[in-house]
């Protein structure tokens, strides 16, 4: 069994992404998932997962727990190791440094070398009390997360476990006003990363954006590996898509994470017109304008997302679509059944709601 280290402040998010990577996830604590099983290779695209560690065993969040949870763990390992301790939010008042220490004497008690510098072994320790976010996937969790009552039950937990998998964090390399060509409304590289992992962006699959502006969602399928295309209604955006994706793309040297970057395509096109056959692709991924910053063009916004949700029906088998409000009535009437939503936001003024949409069975 393994323990996942979620980022960002929506754990059922990071769970549902995570699910693209590991198996069995539930929730363990703030911040803390269990899974049964994780492929390291996925793992490393991630972007609201930062670590999985094999889990030697969890304790309510304390010290003396911890301690004597490690001096009785099964370890089945030699060599050198290193502690890195983390208390998720702050939340339990312990102190990383003081553990660190603490387990290290443990480790070293039970015949370990300790080297901090290349260690064989990382033991991680993750700290982190508060309610447990325990709202998963089902039905719709709009509601849920407006109902401030909804917290669940309060938690107090330490996970130990031997590191076994880390995400590559080189976001910040792709932050929009950075890339080759920038315009107000890119979407962050974590969250574009986040949606495509959703929607099954990998090798072997292709992801279509039909609004693919300055292509930051193709960008992030493209580097975990997946084969894209996009259009845009705009020249100008179907000019800077493709500076975008051949600066990050055009690389024949694995990406980050250790995949053969995809191939990709854009053109000029009306999203709900696409130039390609019925269930020709994997899935779609798009980012709705939100009138007052993208420029729509020939329709009004509701027969826009209207016509792209029944086009993407028409084209994928699932589906993920960020926008400034939610739009699952739409995505129904288009013939989406809606498997998951959440509402993310971004700063006072803006909220931006994310609908996984699946074939109806
Ligand atoms: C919110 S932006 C997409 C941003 C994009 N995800 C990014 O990271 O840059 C929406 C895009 O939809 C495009 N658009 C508007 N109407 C369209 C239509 N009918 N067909 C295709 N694209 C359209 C706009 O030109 C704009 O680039």
């Amino acid at each position: 069994m393994y323990f996942l280290e979620l980022g960002g402040e929506d754990d059922a998010f990071a769970r549902c992404e995570s699910r693209q990577a590991a198996t069995g996830v539930r929730p363990l604590a703030p911040g803390l998932a269990l899974a049964n099983a994780i492929s390291n290779d996925r793992l490393r695209g991630l972007a609201y997962t930062h670590r999985a560690s094999s889990l030697l065993g969890h304790t309510d969040a304390s010290l003396e727990s911890a301690r004597a949870l490690l001096e009785t763990a099964s370890l089945e390992r030699t060599g050198s190791v290193a502690v890195r301790a983390t208390d998720v939010h702050g939340s339990s008042g312990i102190s990383p440094t003081r553990t660190e220490r603490e387990l290290g004497s443990v480790l070293v008690e039970r015949g370990f070398s300790v080297d901090l510098d290349d260690p064989d072994h990382v033991l991680r320790a993750a700290f982190s009390m508060g309610q447990l976010d325990d709202r998963d996937e089902q039905g719709d969790l709009f509601e849920a997360a407006d109902d401030e009552s909804s917290g669940g039950e309060s938690v107090s937990v330490c996970a130990l476990g031997w590191l076994a998998a880390e995400s590559v964090r080189d976001f910040g390399s792709r932050a929009p006003t950075d890339k080759p060509f920038f315009q107000p409304g890119s979407m962050d590289p974590l969250l574009a990363r986040a949606v495509v992992n959703i929607a099954g962006a990998g090798p072997g699959r292709t992801v279509l954006d039909p609004m693919c502006g300055t292509g930051g969602v193709l960008v992030e399928a493209g580097l975990v590996g997946a084969d894209v295309l996009g259009t845009d209604a705009q020249a100008k955006m179907v000019a800077g898509a493709r500076t975008n994706l051949a600066h990050f793309l055009d690389d024949s040297s694995p990406s980050p994470t250790g995949v053969s970057c995809g191939d990709w395509h854009v053109a000029r096109g009306d999203g709900t017109r696409l130039p390609v056959a019925d269930s020709s692709v994997d899935s779609v991924v798009f980012d709705a304008p939100y009138g007052r910053q993208s420029k729509i063009e020939t329709h009004r916004l509701e027969d826009l997302v209207a016509g792209a949700l029944a086009e993407a029906r028409r084209v994928a088998d699932r589906a993920v679509v960020v926008a400034d409000r939610s739009w699952a009535s739409a995505a129904r009437d288009a013939g989406w059944e809606l498997e998951a939503a959440f509402e993310r936001r971004v700063h006072r003024s803006l909220t931006r709601y994310v609908l996984v949409l699946s074939a109806k069975s």
